[in-house]
């Protein structure tokens, strides 16, 4: 099935070190890969202390439905034998109802990002960089148009570093959004 990667036995297909080429190296050296089950537990012990047990209870669930399932992937980024970065990635998300109806349109065979993060002591050194290249081609080697994700503080992040656009802004619970997208070439 399009976009399984057996997503419970890594093999080497999905296994890449930060040390390999063009944006996807880090500048500390880290394992990338695409999470499994197992993966789920030892990123919330690592990477989501700050959050109340059921925080993580709900999280952790949220984890294992990009894990499990066929058309998404959780990717995890490794380093000392710690989950030190994580993204997420949905090859088609249901562009949300308070999107504006042009938006949408021009996001219809886009991929989706949520939950790009990486541990506070770790930042700055390519992780994020890495993760979300990594995202990028996931969402190429699928076919998809481009890609897209809502951002509260870091548009200036993916516009300088991704070549990402603003599509528009959104207000949930009171909080401005803003979303980016890029067309992949
Ligand atoms: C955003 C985030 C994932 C970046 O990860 P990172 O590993 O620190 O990023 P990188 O080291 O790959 O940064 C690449 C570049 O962005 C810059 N950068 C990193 N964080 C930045 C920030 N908060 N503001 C501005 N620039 C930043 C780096 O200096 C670097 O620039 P350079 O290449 O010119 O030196 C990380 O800061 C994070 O987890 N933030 C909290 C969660 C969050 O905001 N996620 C995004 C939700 S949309």
């Amino acid at each position: 099935m399009e976009g399984d990667e057996s997503k419970n036995e890594p093999t080497s297909d999905n296994r890449e070190t930060g040390g390999t080429v063009g944006p996807e190296r880090a500048s500390l050296m880290v394992e990338l890969r695409l999470a499994t089950d197992a993966d789920v537990e030892a990123t919330l012990a690592d990477l989501c202390v700050h959050m109340s047990g059921q925080q993580r209870d709900l999280f952790g669930e949220k984890l294992l439905r990009y894990v499990r399932k066929p058309d998404r992937d959780l990717m995890v980024a490794i380093h000392g034998g710690q989950i030190v970065g994580l993204v997420c990635v949905i090859e088609q998300a249901v562009v949300p109802g308070t999107f504006p109806e042009e938006v949408g349109e021009r996001l219809r065979r886009f991929a989706s990002c949520t939950q790009l993060l990486v541990h506070p002591h770790l930042r700055r050194q390519g992780i994020g960089t890495s993760l979300f290249s990594r995202l990028e081609n996931w969402a190429r080697d699928r076919g998809r148009g481009g890609c897209w994700l809502v951002t509260r503080r870091m548009a200036d992040w993916y516009r300088n570093h991704f070549d990402y656009e603003e599509l528009g802004r959104i207000r949930e619970k009171g909080i401005e959004k803003v979303i980016m997208a890029k067309k992949f070439e």
